[in-house]
């Protein structure tokens, strides 16, 4: 049942400093400094990894790339729909991984089935155990966030993110992750906790219910926090929704951006990134597009914004995460102001089992 609450997803958002925890769950040895991933023990580092899926998993695969990229390790992601025509070399020393949460997508399924028979390695990093994905690849690592009902993959999701930490950090055969990496990923079911009890998504959606479309912003690691912001904000509310990486904006999206149109923009930290990111905040605001800033406070992004989601300091690899369930909030609070079906969206199925 949905134990109290309105919906699936609602319980679903509320569930995940549990099932963060457990993903983690004897994966940290906090003594040693290191990742413990122990049905991956055989895996050897590839020399190159590629990532397929769809939708959600997608932009967990964009951010897993990235993840490997940053540390010196050759990283793509594909749509899974488009591995086929993509086709892209799978030299030897390849590995593919197929992110898919129920494990059964066809999309997905082809491509990794495509990279099999083409002889890559083959991995799928999912959340059902004995699914297809799990029986037919080489290798398999479970994010074990528990059943999600709810069409709008939120848990998943972020149990995708730190499950492809746990990957690349097994991946690069480290023997030690960073201190920091250690201690943000044991506070994360905490700082998550933390969110879920202060959010202030509800009341702001409040403000922005008749608006003509909604864009959501991010560079680096937050491009594809804004794509899912906007994926399942479109998925849910059935209203117009696009995510953007911050600097694309001038290159085209601008010329949508009116007094009618709310930018979600995530900036943490204090660097290079978001002080680019503020520049862009300040080119949809004097557009006169309402700015809402997705923040650990860290910047003064929040000097440029009409409201402010907060979120905990923590590692940059993980802020997208927490940002993300700010998010997650902002779309669901929107679909049940505006009456949608959020458990069961219009045209949508929670596992798509056809190409
Ligand atoms: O089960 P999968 O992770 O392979 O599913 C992929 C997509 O169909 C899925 O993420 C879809 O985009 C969700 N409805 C997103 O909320």
């Amino acid at each position: 049942g949905k134990s109290g609450y309105d919906h699936f997803m609602l319980k679903e958002i509320h569930e995940q400093p549990a099932s963060l925890r457990q993903c983690l769950s004897g994966r940290i040895d906090e003594l040693a400094g290191h990742i413990v991933v122990e049905e991956l023990d055989e895996l050897e580092a590839p020399r190159r990894v590629h990532f397929v899926a769809c939708g959600t998993s997608y932009h967990a695969s964009l951010y897993a790339a990235a993840l490997l990229r940053d540390a010196g390790v050759p990283a793509t992601a594909t749509l899974a729909s488009e591995f086929a025509t993509a086709d892209p070399p799978l030299p030897n020393g390849t590995l593919v991984v197929g992110i898919t949460q129920s494990g059964e997508t066809a999309d997905t399924m082809s491509a990794l089935r495509d990279a099999n028979s083409r002889g890559a390695e083959t991995l799928a990093l999912t959340n059902v155990v004995g699914s297809t994905a799990a029986r037919e690849c080489d290798h398999v690592l479970y994010i074990r966030a528990g059943p999600e009902i709810g069409v709008a993959a939120t848990k998943t999701f972020s149990s995708q993110l730190i499950g492809a930490n746990l990957l690349v950090e097994k991946l690069l055969g480290k023997t030690t992750t960073s201190r920091e990496l250690i201690e943000s990923l044991r506070d994360l079911p905490s700082n998550v906790q933390a969110i879920l009890d202060d959010s202030n998504a509800e009341e702001i959606v409040d403000e922005y219910l008749d608006s003509t479309a909604y864009f959501f912003i991010g560079r680096g690691l937050h491009f594809p926090v804004a794509l899912e912001g906007a994926l399942k904000f479109k998925e849910i509310t059935y209203e117009h929704a696009e995510g953007f990486a911050a600097g694309e904006l001038k290159h085209g999206p601008l010329a949508l951006v009116t007094a009618n149109t709310p930018v979600f923009a995530v900036v943490t930290g204090n660097d290079e990134n978001a002080r680019k990111t503020i520049g862009n905040v300040k080119e949809v605001e004097a557009r006169g597009a309402p700015v809402i800033v997705v923040t650990d406070g860290q910047s003064d992004a929040e000097r440029y914004a009409d409201a402010v989601l907060k979120i905990p300091e923590t590692h940059e690899r993980v802020a997208p995460l927490l940002a993300n369930i700010q998010l997650q909030l902002v779309a669901y609070h929107m679909a049940n102001r505006l009456g949608r079906s959020i458990d069961k969206p219009r045209n949508l199925a929670k596992s798509v089992t056809v190409e």
